[in-house]
Formats: C-alpha cells, sequence, structure tokens
C-alpha cells in the first residue's frame, strides 16, 4: 500500500467536493432528501458544510446529524457550523470502541498491507496502532496522544451531559431507516468497512443515499467493490481522483 501523506493532494477533508454539490442538489430536489447521517465531522468544513449548504441555498432545512469522536474537534465543528442552525453536530463513537478495536486488529487488509498495491494507508508502518488512536478521538493529535488520552478520557467524564456514547450509527440508522437518508461515511480510516457493513445489515431493503469518501484508501476500498458489483446501487457521481462516490441504493 501507498502512505496517503505521498498523495499529490492528501487532505484530511473530502477533495474537489463542488462537483458534488450540484448532483446533490438534482438529487434532493427530485428523491426528496431530508434526512443526513454523516459519521466523521471533522471540523464542519468540508463534507458537512458542503451539504448544508446545498440544503440551505434551496431553502430546506433537513434533519442533520453529524458524528465526531474527538472532542476538540466537535467543540471547533460546533462553531464551525453554527450558521447551519439545521445541523445537529453530535459527539461520540460512530461504533462501539470495542466492536471497532476487534475490527481494526483484524482487518485483513491491515494485517497484511504490504501485500496490497495502489490503495492508500495511513501510520507508517504500524497502522493498526495510528487506526486505534484515532477512533479514540484522537485525530490529527498524535504528536501530543499521551496528553490527549488523560484529557479523553477526562472529557467523556467531565461533560456527560454532551458525550452521546458509542454505538451511534446503528442508533440514527435504525430510527430514521424509512426516511430516505443520505448516508455519508468518512470517519477512521480502519473502519471504513465496518460502517459501511453496518449500513448495509442495519438499512436491509429500505432505499437510501450514500457518500463514501477514500474509496482509493483502505477507508472505503472494499465498500466502493460492493457498491460496484451490487446491481442494487446506482453511481451518480465518481470522482477517481479524489476518492469518492455518490450513489443510491434503490431496492
Ligand atoms: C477524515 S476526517 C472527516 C473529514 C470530513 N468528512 C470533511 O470532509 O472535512 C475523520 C473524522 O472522523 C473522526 N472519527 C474517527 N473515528 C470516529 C468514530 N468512531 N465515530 C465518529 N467520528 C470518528 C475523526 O476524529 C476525524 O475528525
Amino acid at each position: 500500500m501507498e502512505q496517503y501523506t505521498n498523495k499529490k493532494t492528501s487532505s484530511a477533508s473530502m477533495e474537489n467536493i463542488s462537483l458534488l454539490y450540484d448532483s446533490l442538489k438534482k438529487e434532493i430536489l427530485s428523491g426528496q432528501i431530508d434526512t443526513v447521517i454523516e459519521s466523521g465531522t471533522f471540523l464542519g468544513l468540508g463534507s458537512t458544510s458542503t451539504i448544508a449548504q446545498v440544503f440551505s441555498d434551496l431553502n430546506r432545512r433537513p434533519q442533520f446529524l453529524t458524528l465526531e469522536a474527538s472532542w476538540i474537534n466537535w467543540t471547533k465543528a460546533r462553531k464551525n457550523l453554527k450558521k447551519y442552525q439545521f445541523v445537529n453536530p453530535v459527539w461520540g463513537k460512530s461504533v462501539p470502541r470495542d466492536e471497532a478495536i476487534a475490527f481494526i486488529q483484524n482487518d485483513e487488509l491491515l494485517k497484511n498491507h504490504k501485500n496490497y498495491a495502489n490503495i492508500y494507508i495511513d501510520g507508517g508502518d504500524d497502522p493498526t496502532a495510528f487506526y486505534l488512536r484515532e477512533i479514540s478521538g484522537e485525530f490529527g493529535l498524535s504528536r501530543f496522544s499521551f496528553i490527549n488520552k488523560y484529557y479523553k478520557k477526562k472529557e467523556e467524564k467531565d461533560r456527560p451531559e454532551f458525550f452521546q456514547g458509542e454505538n451511534l450509527l446503528r442508533k440514527y440508522l435504525l430510527k430514521f431507516k424509512h426516511k430516505n437518508p443520505l448516508i455519508l461515511l468518512d470517519s477512521c480510516g480502519g473502519i471504513g468497512f465496518l460502517e459501511f457493513n453496518i449500513v448495509i445489515g442495519t438499512m436491509k431493503d429500505a432505499p437510501f443515499y450514500l457518500i463514501l469518501d477514500d474509496i482509493n484508501h483502505i477507508k472505503h476500498f472494499w465498500s466502493y467493490e460492493h457498491i460496484k458489483n451490487d446491481p442494487s446501487f446506482r453511481i451518480i457521481t465518481l470522482n477517481t481522483d479524489a476518492g469518492w462516490v455518490f450513489a443510491q441504493k434503490i431496492r
């Protein structure tokens, strides 16, 4: 695999997102999308703001939840997203911590990453440790990981009124299953395929829209393979250079 930091343009946020704006606008209008569930807010300035802006320009106010595991990112995102009052940034984990750890420790792609060419990965020689830190809410802060670990625990304990817990992706998928939601998966690189399988397993035959970021990366390499080979998915827009796909599950 290739280190993601060696990619010509490597960014934590979704890239070349203006292309997505137009196709989203069309689908929001024709498909009547009024529910959004996103995993991986980061600072709220990439995918979250782009999608929110489309709704805002159409004068629509969707039910819009975006999940972020890091307290620091979440507090910044809350400020950055204030102008979109319909966006609800949630501090918590998309997937139960133990399930995420087990997935990262047993993932064949991660264990044998040296055998796969042309897929991006993070974390140098130890991607497993890198992704385990990320699901703990330490994304972008690894230089200070010791200090962060202390604060992370303190934050969750000290602020129970803000921390929404774990397993939030399943919780909100079940709540909005029959609302034809737009689901965007862009959280931790090591659990992208786990989140994708949770979506497939929870939504079953219910229709939904799906945006995956990082399809050239370990995050959504397998998820995108699934979509390409499953006739119940219609690909609406694909940007292979930037590494994202916008699709619809029809039946
Ligand atoms: C690649 S960034 C998201 C970028 C964002 N979508 C954008 O376009 O700007 C991934 C984010 O997911 C967060 N994250 C990691 N694991 C998570 C989890 N289990 N649940 C929720 N957020 C998580 C990280 O803290 C990080 O801020």
